[in-house]
């Protein structure tokens, strides 16, 4: 189905957007923005980057330069943890399946506090170091490129979140019952030794014990559960490849609804009793939404779904963590919409680098437009309209969507909003049909993978046939508010 037809409003219909997703104060945010930009790829020569045979110490991302590590992939991680929400002390063994994509004599992880107690390589014990948020790991022999090596880091401590550059928190948040954990973009590493960084994904084994009556929520399948001694085991599986800053663990005293779709998804919405009469009926929607999504953008990308509504005002927004986005409160039926579409457009299909935000946040923001539109709210174009009166000194406008400049800008209303009005005029510009298919093939051809604003802008000309490059420039790459076309 390609229609964009309006469809007549239904019943619930009076549930009503947030304002625009979750948004910070970016002068707080340019305060604290990381210093001085970082040179270093993959591999390459620069401050985070040892010479040699050593894997560098990131991905070569200017907007986070220590996330993620170069010189091999991670292809699954078994991540083994218990967790006390009373003490807030965590136990964890971490095991990763990697592949060495060069000859390595030492390579790093990504791990912030907590203490280290082990680590092995091919079951050998390793020499390791902290330094910073890297864990230097060198093990006994070097590892030829190419050569799959597994990882065993065994530690423990009192985890909490990571402020990002913006002010907000992330990582392993601990709450009145449990803790939320969310890690974008950096926090993974608060919760388990990791290649932090979008451009590896895994697949993901979790066994999560905490003191039974708490429940514990990772992504995918839920394949157990066993209660012993007063303490309750989970244990979840993530196959379908995943970014580190979409796994989580959380933990609480939730309600526990499971279900299939008819298509076959299994369902777990784990809710906090203080949000459920709020959360069940916008959770009602989520196989609807699920299907309405699928119909445009292609199927759904996975085989679990579902939700986790935890009570934690600390946190101030949600994550469309993989499989089972995180609500912080029951959310608005847009925010599910929202977090729901990044299922295809942020998970499944990953950044290649933080600058490319836009590719989630704008999708994901286009996303609620086009429920809105088709289910009896305003237009997209009314959407559009109304930011695009905004004043020329309005904050929307203080940077482009596609080039917010810093990390701390990252989650800024110019990459949420303006990056919607970016996807507006490219439906404008190439008709509804064309859209759609535009998306669909984004969808498709990255599904798994990575996509970079190149990719999806050759695309765009590729199944339009038409020369984008002046409203690409004009709408996702120049400062200040455009001259309406
Ligand atoms: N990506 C989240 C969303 O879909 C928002 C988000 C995640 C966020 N981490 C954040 C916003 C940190 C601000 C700060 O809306
Ligand atoms: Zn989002």
């Amino acid at each position: 189905m390609t229609s964009l037809q309006k469809r007549p409003a239904r019943r619930g219909a009076v549930l009503r957007r947030e304002a625009v997703a979750a948004t910070i104060p970016v002068a707080v945010a340019a305060l604290l923005a990381a210093a001085g930009p970082a040179s270093a790829g993959t591999g390459a020569a620069g401050p985070t980057a040892p010479a040699g045979s050593a894997g560098s110490a990131g991905a070569g991302d200017p907007y986070f330069p220590l996330a993620g590590n170069g010189g091999y992939h991670v292809s699954h991680y078994g991540l083994t943890l218990a967790y006390d929400p009373k003490t807030g002390h965590l136990d964890g063994t971490a095991v990763l399946t990697a592949r060495a994509t060069q000859r390595l004599t030492r390579f790093d992880l990504d791990l912030r506090g907590l203490k280290v107690t082990g680590v092995t390589v091919d079951h050998r014990k390793a020499a390791h170091r902290r330094d910073g948020q890297e864990l230097v790991v060198t093990p006994r022999t070097a590892l030829r490129k190419g050569h799959e090596f597994r990882v065993t880091v065994t530690y423990n401590g009192t985890p909490g979140p990571v402020t990002d550059p913006d002010g907000s928190l992330d990582g392993w948040i601990p709450t009145d019952d449990g803790a939320f954990v969310a890690g974008e973009p950096q926090g993974a590493m608060t919760w388990f030794p990791a290649n932090n960084h979008p451009q590896d994904k895994s697949s993901y084994d979790f066994t999560i014990t905490v003191p039974a009556g708490h429940t514990a929520v990772a992504n995918g399948v839920l394949r157990g559960q066993r209660t012993a001694h007063g303490r309750t085991t989970y244990r979840w599986r993530q196959s379908e490849p995943m970014a580190a800053y979409l796994a989580t663990a959380t933990v609480g005293k939730f309600k526990v609804e499971q279900y299939t779709t008819r298509d076959g998804v299994k369902v777990y919405n784990a809710v906090d009793p203080r949000e459920a009469a709020k959360a069940a009926p916008v959770l009602k929607e989520l196989p609807s939404v699920l299907e309405w999504e699928s119909r445009l953008f292609g199927p759904y990308p996975y085989r679990a779904a579902g939700a986790v509504v935890d009570h934690a005002p600390q946190v101030g927004y949600a994550l469309e963590t993989q499989t089972r986005p995180l609500y912080d409160s029951a959310p608005a039926l847009s925010t599910l919409v929202h977090e729901s579409a990044h299922q295809w457009f942020g998970d499944s299909v990953s950044l290649t680098r933080w600058k490319d935000i836009w590719l989630n946040e704008g999708f994901a923001t286009y996303a609620e437009w086009l429920y809105d539109e088709q289910h009896g709210g305003p237009s997209a174009q009314n959407a559009f309209d109304t930011l695009y009166a905004r004043p020329a000194d309005d904050r929307l406008w203080a940077y482009p969507a596609g080039d917010p400049g810093s990390g701390a800008a990252i989650f800024g209303t110019p990459v949420y909003a303006r990056g919607a009005m970016v996807l507006h005029e490219l439906r404008k510009a190439v008709g509804d049909r064309t859209f759609l298919r535009i998306l669909r093939t984004w969808a498709s051809e990255h599904r798994y993978g990575h996509g970079t604003t190149a990719q999806f802008t050759a695309l765009a000309e590729r199944q339009s046939g038409k020369d984008l490059k002046s409203l690409f420039h004009t709408w996702l790459l120049t400062k200040g508010k455009p001259d309406k076309a």
